[in-house]
């Protein structure tokens, strides 16, 4: 009887164990880590050195606090010009049911020209009701794909409808919209908007920034820059 048991616990274990051997060779195959690039997109191309200050943004397209804390963050770039960059990461957040084939559409705007890919975070911002959980609650997964192409080619262009569309059949663009989620999951982001400058979070992360609370923040940092820049001449 507990000879029987045991040879029984043994089976038993060898069925358990082998799909989790399997899945971990799954998961081996389509892990690319580290990415042959950096994670992020840099808005207008403004990409700075050690010497600007670096803002990282981490959104989900279809979150209404992303959507709310892009025009203050955008005004407070527009002030301080060059001295300010801004990279930002997609996490797209699993209770939204569309963040992630939103944020794969990115990946193929960014793909196809990089210019696209703030246009088009933006059209997600302007109009992300269209795909929230209850108002795409009846729809299939293939039919939202459809919509968020054709969405996207208003915002990028309609000559790139097919790229657009072959852009979803293209694995690589998965694998980005993959590498975004766990690079933001490895920094400890675990909501939208979550806000890093120079490399460390802000406080009141997941809410939303105004352009004061942004002025508060940055102001002294470049303070602290041009104070530093004019002693130079003290140590020469
Ligand atoms: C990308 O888009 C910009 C703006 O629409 C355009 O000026 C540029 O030529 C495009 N680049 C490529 C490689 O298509
Ligand atoms: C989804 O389908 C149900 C049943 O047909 C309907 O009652 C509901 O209004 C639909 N919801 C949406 C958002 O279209």
């Amino acid at each position: 009887m507990q000879r029987q048991h045991r040879f029984t616990l043994t089976q038993l274990l060898s069925f358990i164990l082998l799909p989790v051997v399997k899945l971990s060779i799954l998961t081996v195959e389509s892990q690319n880590l580290p990415p042959a690039r950096y994670d992020g997109f840099v808005y207008e191309n403004r990409q700075g050195d050690l010497n600007s200050i670096l803002v990282e943004a981490f959104f989900d397209p279809v979150c209404p606090d992303s959507r709310d804390s892009w025009p203050p963050l955008k005004e407070a770039l527009k002030h301080y010009g060059s001295r300010v960059w801004l990279v930002v990461h997609l996490l797209p957040l699993p209770y939204h049911d569309n963040a992630f084939v939103s944020c794969r559409a990115l990946h193929i705007a960014n793909t196809l020209n990089s210019s696209f890919t703030f246009p088009l975070l933006e059209e997600f911002f302007k109009h992300q009701e269209k795909f929230y959980n209850a108002k795409t609650s009846n729809l299939s997964k293939t039919s939202i794909v459809e919509e968020i192409v054709k969405f996207a080619t208003v915002a990028v262009g309609n000559s790139y409808s097919s790229a657009f569309e072959s852009g979803f059949n293209d694995r690589q663009t998965d694998l980005k919209t993959r590498v975004s989620f766990k690079y933001s999951t490895s920094r400890g982001v675990f909501g939208t908007p979550f806000f890093f400058v120079n490399g460390f979070v802000l406080p009141d992360a997941g809410s939303p920034l105004d352009y004061n609370g942004w002025r508060s923040i940055i102001d002294p940092l470049v303070g602290a820059k041009s104070s530093q820049s004019i002693n130079v001449p003290h140590f020469i």
